[in-house]
């Protein structure tokens, strides 16, 4: 949604921009821009398009010896991905630029004002009426007038400013958009997030909503935007390396961190399942004896995140045996919530920053709920805001669609619904260890097949990745991963999939089914296995294409098509993290296969970061 950059320091900063533009990425594709300090002025680029652009278009400015600047990778917002809408913007002088990540909601009004007092706008963004108030309240103090015009500003915003006659400092800004800061020796650094940081320092500086920063070579200060007041901010050590957001020999970031996820299984259990035992040891930063008073749980979260809380309500229902409630953070934070100090909100989010999930945070503390944030970067918005954190610690995720996230969201709601069990005797501990046991074992498990899986993969696809329309149907604890499997699909080959319950097909989705259409089944050997089976009758009776996810051994699979994709023998609660293998290569292969642009699909971003 957008990602912003800026140093200020000793070193050539063009490269450090554009090397931090490239961790940020993701956020934002449509352009991306820089503007550097001097000999007395602003040096602007921009380019319409992929970073790759910019980096054609500045390559002629690789050795300047600037060491001050900003830059900007955008996700449009407001007016469309062309160069002039491309930040950095500029007030008329052009001697003040801004870069944003961010929507200003009165952007209109503020708009008609400048052009009124006779201002000359020249992009349909938001971002460039930033650069005229700011002007409009300058004098000597920059300090000073960004406070002044972001007084009058209402929306969202992490924001940079350079000015040319103070070419020693850069002035940032936030309110409900990331922004972090580092300062290693002479250098300062901001950037929208931490993986623009990680080749310069693991100290950072989070700063929070309605705080400003005044960055120069070497130092920082942070102020209320409010009243100008100086706030003390303590560094977070970040445990991440450079090396975590590389792509290390894979094609695609995609399928790194599909590789990964054994690892990723393993981290998110570290410490919290005792080896021998599989007892489950959490810190929530929430007392235990409110989580054994609780009599509800209301689970929160956008997109795939969304899935890992559908699936989590299977095992909270089953082993706490507590209601359980999942929403849609969008259509949460709209509805008259029913909550109180006894129901718990746990949110879900891979970025901590996901503007609907923060928002249902708010509402939820609002109205005095505990709120437990399960979350991957330390730091975060939410992280911060919310009661008590569970990390995933899945690590930095740069491919735009989740994947270790997801696998690191579902194990750790899992550790959350054993530990809930565990404290309040629902579940007979001899039950809940040897799930712990088994959750230990299966990292194992998912590194012997990855590879086997991605085979059986790559040569079924061959006859399907052509396809326009896809269905996937699971049941039970794989409907969620059915829903997971289609959004995968659509979001990274642009092919029209959707998910299903496999009982629901006969309520109207049923029509669609001829020898065009291919399906996919979750069909692992669980609970629901034999009415799923009767669902995939009803399907290869109507000449449905069968792909189906099933259990080494079962032989009934083979009989209804030959695109087996055959995984282990596992406990039922695990099975949908196994299946998510299958789910996640499918679409990745059949991405791979078009020729699309895996890790960063048209129209996306990967933090959300406005409504
Ligand atoms: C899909 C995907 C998105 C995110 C969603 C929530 O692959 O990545 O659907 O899951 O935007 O993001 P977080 O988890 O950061 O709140």
């Amino acid at each position: 949604m957008c990602g912003i950059v800026g140093y200020v320091g000793t070193r050539k900063v063009v490269p450090i921009l554009l090397a931090g533009l490239r961790k940020l990425e993701y956020r934002g594709y449509d352009s991306a821009g820089l503007v550097y300090y001097q000999d007395g002025a602003l040096i602007r680029q921009r380019a319409q398009g992929k970073l790759s652009r910019l980096e054609a278009a500045v390559d002629h400015c690789i050795g300047a010896n600037s060491t001050i600047g900003l830059g900007h990778t955008r996700w449009a917002t407001h007016g469309a991905p062309t160069e002039v809408n491309a930040h950095p913007h500029c007030d008329c002088t052009g001697e003040l630029v801004v870069v944003h990540n961010g929507i200003i909601e009165n952007f209109n009004a503020l708009k008609s004002g400048l052009l009124a007092r006779g201002h000359r706008l020249r992009s349909e963004t938001d971002t460039e009426v930033l650069a005229h108030l700011i002007e409009e309240h300058l004098e000597t103090d920059l300090v000073a007038a960004v406070r002044a015009a972001l007084a009058q500003v209402e929306g969202s915003y992490a924001l940079a400013v350079l000015w040319a006659r103070a070419p020693d400092l850069l002035v940032a800004a936030r309110n409900q958009s990331p922004l972090v800061l580092g300062v290693d020796g002479d250098s300062g650094y901001l950037a929208s997030d931490v993986p623009a940081l990680l080749p310069y320092t693991r100290e950072v500086v989070f700063l929070d909503d309605g705080e400003l920063a005044v960055l120069r070579r070497g130092s920082f200060q942070a102020l209320q935007i409010a009243d100008g007041q100086e706030v003390a901010k303590k560094p977070v050590s970040i445990d991440w390396t450079a090396a975590m957001a590389e792509k290390g020999g894979f094609r695609h970031f995609m399928l790194k961190e599909i590789f990964e996820q054994p690892l990723t299984l393993r981290n998110t259990l570290s410490g919290r399942v005792i080896p021998d035992t599989g007892a489950v040891q959490l810190e929530l930063g929430i007392a235990d004896e409110s989580l054994k008073k609780l009599e509800r749980i209301a689970l929160v979260a956008c997109g795939t995140s969304w899935h890992a809380a559908l699936l989590a309500r299977y095992w909270l229902e089953k082993w706490v045996g507590i209601p359980v409630e999942v929403d849609i953070a969008s259509e949460f934070r709209y509805r008259r919530l029913l909550l109180n100090e006894r129901v718990l909100t746990v949110v879900i989010s891979q970025s901590g920053e996901t503007a609907d999930t923060l928002a249902g945070l708010r509402q939820a503390a609002s109205l005095g709920s505990p709120v437990l944030a399960i979350c991957n970067v330390v730091g975060s918005t939410m992280t911060r805001e919310a009661d008590g954190v569970l990390y995933t610690h899945a690590g930095p995720e740069i491919g735009v669609a989740s994947t270790k996230a997801f696998m690191s969201q579902m194990t750790a709601l899992l550790l959350f619904a054993l530990y809930m069990s565990q404290l309040r005797g629902t579940l007979p501990l001899s039950g809940q260890k040897r799930l712990g046991l088994e959750l230990i074992g299966l990292a194992e498990t998912l590194n012997r097949i990855i590879d086997p899986v991605r085979r059986s993969v790559q040569r079924i696809i061959e006859s399907y990745y052509e396809a326009r329309d896809f269905l996937f149907v699971g049941r039970g604890l794989n409907y969620p991963i059915a829903l997971e499997g289609a959004l995968k699909l659509k979001e990274i080959s642009y092919i029209h999939a959707e998910g299903y319950a496999a009982g629901e097909l006969k309520h109207g989705p049923i029509a669609l089914i001829d020898p065009d259409m291919p399906v996919v089944a979750l069909a692992p050997q669980d609970s629901s296995y034999p009415k799923l089976m009767s669902n995939v009758q009803e399907i290869k009776a109507r000449q449905g294409r069968l792909i189906m996810i099933g259990t080494e051994g079962d032989t009934q699979l083979a009989e209804l098509t030959p695109d087996l994709i055959l995984l282990p023998k596992a406990d039922e609660n695990l099975l949908p993290l196994l299946c998510t293998i299958p789910a996640q290569l499918l679409a990745y292969e059949i991405a791979a296969r078009r020729g699309c642009d895996v890790d960063q699909p048209r129209n996306l971003a990967k933090s959300v970061t406005v409504e």
